[in-house]
């Protein structure tokens, strides 16, 4: 009896042995892939008055402001589009507009959170990708590496350079 069970036993380990180490790293990459960008047109059905208010910035037109052959200089478009090298703008394949420094440069990548269910429950939406917001959000462009660099300051930019909103919580300085 033992004999025969151990004879069972030893295939069936290596048989799902091989089964965990055939699928488990490719549902460790679904898991780990970044999750990807939808774009602000995206954001736009749901939050039409803050996509309205952060059209009239700076960062909206951000792209607009680089001369024709800077718009392919990589040294710019890091800061100039949204997620550069990060699956973002540039990406193969990539059929959405990332120009300029869109509501996924601050919120984080929104292909998966951006569902009105997954919105509406916080923590769900963090898991997703949306971003808590804080001065190292902006510092990642707003730093000595551009070219027009003056200076930052979070809070005061807090006010004119993000668009309209109900709440603003500063949470650093
Ligand atoms: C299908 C509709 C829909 C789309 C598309 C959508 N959102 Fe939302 N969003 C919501 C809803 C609903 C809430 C929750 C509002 C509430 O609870 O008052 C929300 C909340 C938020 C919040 C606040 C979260 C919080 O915890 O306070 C942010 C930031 C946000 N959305 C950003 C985005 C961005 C960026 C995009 C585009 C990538 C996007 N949303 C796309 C519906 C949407
Ligand atoms: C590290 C991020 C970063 C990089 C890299 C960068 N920029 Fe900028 N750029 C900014 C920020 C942020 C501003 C807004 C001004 C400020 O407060 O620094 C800006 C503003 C500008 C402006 C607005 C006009 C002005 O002078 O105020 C122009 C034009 C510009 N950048 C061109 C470029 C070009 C061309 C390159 C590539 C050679 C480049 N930038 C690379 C972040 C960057
Ligand atoms: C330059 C960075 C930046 C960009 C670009 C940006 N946001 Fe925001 N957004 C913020 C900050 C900062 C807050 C306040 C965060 C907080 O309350 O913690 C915020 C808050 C929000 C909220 C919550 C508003 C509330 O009343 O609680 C929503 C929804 C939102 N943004 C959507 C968008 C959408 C949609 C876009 C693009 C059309 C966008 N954001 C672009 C920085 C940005
Ligand atoms: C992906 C890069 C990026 C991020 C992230 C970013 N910015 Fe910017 N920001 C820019 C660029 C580029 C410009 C210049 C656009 C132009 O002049 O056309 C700019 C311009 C501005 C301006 C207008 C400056 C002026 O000279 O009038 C303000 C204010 C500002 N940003 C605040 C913020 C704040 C606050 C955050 C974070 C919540 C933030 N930015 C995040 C790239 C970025």
């Amino acid at each position: 009896m033992k004999r025969v069970a151990k004879s069972v036993a030893i295939p069936t380990i290596i048989f799902i042995g091989a089964i965990l180490i055939t699928t488990w790293p490719s549902a460790q990459d679904v898991e780990h892939s970044p999750p990807g960008y939808a774009g602000s047109q995206r954001c736009k059905v749901c939050h039409y008055k803050i996509f309205e208010s952060w059209s009239k910035t700076k960062h909206a037109s951000a792209f607009n402001v680089l001369k024709a052959d800077e718009t392919a200089n990589p040294k710019c478009l890091e800061c100039h589009t949204t997620g550069y090298r990060r699956g973002g703008f540039g990406s193969d394949g990539l059929a959405v507009d990332l120009k300029g420094v869109q509501c996924e440069a601050c919120h984080g990548p929104g292909q998966r959170y951006s569902q009105a269910s997954v919105m509406r429950q916080p923590e769900v939406s963090a898991k997703l990708g949306l971003v808590a917001i804080d001065s190292l959000t902006c510092v990642q462009c707003h730093n000595a590496r551009s070219p027009a660099f003056k200076g930052f300051a979070y809070k005061a930019g807090l006010q004119t350079g993000t668009h309209s909103q109900k709440r603003v919580t500063v949470t650093t300085p």
